[in-house]
């Protein structure tokens, strides 16, 4: 039986008694080692999968958090801005509370996840313009007092976020030498860096972030303006650029090498493993966040499309060769 994160993790969490979980069994996500891709990068590789998550990426660990804490304080109705995944995991998170969720959705937002927030039944608002200007009309509709936030600058979700490492230590029985993340708007690297200093882990931080921020084909942090840039930058993390070509060979070669298909946001810890040998040797959680599923277009754009073939089993092994 899957364990709620909450219960997990009750003691580390901002929650009493007195708050109700809400929960679809997020968390406890698995802890992949992969020495082959790790021999190509020059480390000791370990892939959290985060895309086992119930709506397929790791915000639901702060999600579960964010909407139990906001239906304890009567909320009627949660918002968020999103690139796509917040607004899925909100979705889920308040269907399953019972209250009602807004989504604002920046122009880009991947097909897959507006799917996901369409069918959990938000009222998903396609916002004219950059999810700068979403989250900015979030925090304003905020301040009327008739919504809860659930963006990352909530600061419950961001608690809900540091079990992924209390996750990893756990399993590895130590600390690794160093924690790799993508860096979109920054809330996980705030969690990491977090939860590496309350432990007093001594791990590295690495967030990597698309080199190209505003036109990166990496939706998922295609943000212009990391609405916690400040929090990253005194926290101590390493931030590295990535080029989209070096985010995208990251992203196949994971696929290939070791079977995960993630989407390209996901790979960019691995992008800069690829072009930096920083990290030779040393034992690297790399944490994959988002499952491929969600960017269907992102995969039909750069694998190969299928071979038509007729149903005859010399035509089927011609072409499989
Ligand atoms: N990976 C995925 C799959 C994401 O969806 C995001 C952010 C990140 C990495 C970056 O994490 O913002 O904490 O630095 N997605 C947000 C969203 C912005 O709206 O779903 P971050």
């Amino acid at each position: 039986m899957s364990v709620p994160l909450i219960a997990r993790f009750r003691d580390q969490l901002p929650v009493s008694e007195a708050t109700p979980v809400v929960s679809l069994g997020e968390g406890s996500t698995p802890l992949l080692h992969a020495p082959r891709l790790g021999e190509v990068l020059g480390v000791d590789l370990w892939l959290k999968w985060e895309a086992s998550n119930p709506t397929a990426s790791y915000k639901d660990r702060g999600m579960t958090v964010a909407v139990s804490k906001a239906l304890e304080d009567g909320a009627c109705a949660v918002v968020c801005a999103s690139t796509g995944n917040t607004s899925a995991s909100a979705a889920a998170y308040a269907a399953r509370a019972g209250l009602q969720a807004i989504v604002l959705v920046a122009e880009s937002a991947a097909r897959g996840k507006l799917i996901q927030a369409r069918a959990l039944g938000a009222r998903v608002l396609a916002v004219r313009g950059s999810f700068d200007q979403a989250l900015a009309a979030a925090r304003e509709l905020v301040q009327r007092g008739d919504h809860v936030l659930v963006n990352s600058l909530n600061p419950n979700r961001v608690a809900g976020q540091q079990t992924a490492v209390f996750e990893i230590v756990e399993e590895l029985g130590a600390a690794p030498d160093a924690f790799v993340l993508p860096y979109g708007g920054g809330g996980n690297t705030t969690a990491y860096t977090q939860a590496v200093r309350e432990l007093a882990l001594g791990s590295a931080v690495h967030s990597v972030e698309a080199a190209d921020r505003p036109r990166t084909l990496a939706s998922a942090i295609r943000i212009e303006h990391p609405a916690h840039a400040e929090t990253v930058g005194a926290s101590g993390a390493h931030i590295h650029p990535a080029a989209d070509e070096e985010i995208v060979a990251a992203w196949l070669e994971l696929a290939r090498e070791e079977g995960l298909f993630c989407e390209p946001s996901s790979a960019a810890g691995l992008a800069f493993l690829r072009a930096s040998d920083e990290l030779r040797g040393a034992r690297v959680v790399v944490t994959i966040t988002g499952h491929g599923l969600k960017d269907p277009g992102a995969a039909d754009f750069h694998a190969p499309p299928p071979i038509v073939v007729d149903p005859d089993p010399d035509a089927i092994a011609r072409a499989a060769e």
